[in-house]
């Protein structure tokens, strides 16, 4: 099997030792699903990873796009998964969530 082209990782507050802290698991609940679903639907070539702590709580919830290492913020609605998937297929990121 290829490697994806592309992977989207999706902060789930996950913590190397203890319970998970901090807001992108709370404001996330489904997505995963979604993004997955959204992929397979946009015949994306890409992997979704949910993650440790990305460290950037204040902002969160937080999905990154590699190779091209777009940060996004605040991404807490299927409005903003399709920005961000639409900007993936537009090759610009969605500036509204983007980390400056
Ligand atoms: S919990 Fe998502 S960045 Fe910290």
């Amino acid at each position: 099997m290829a490697t994806p082209k592309r992977q989207i990782l999706v902060c789930q507050s996950f913590r190397a030792a203890g319970d998970k802290k901090g807001i992108c698991h709370k404001q996330t609940d489904g997505f995963l699903q979604y993004l997955e679903e959204e992929i397979i639907d946009r015949g994306l070539n890409c992997l979704v990873t949910a993650t440790t702590c990305l460290k950037q709580c204040e902002s969160g919830p937080i999905m990154v796009v590699q190779p091209e290492n777009w940060w996004f913020k605040g991404v807490d609605s299927h409005e903003a998964i399709d920005a961000i998937l639409d900007s993936m297929e537009d090759g610009t990121p969605a500036l509204q969530y983007r980390i400056a």
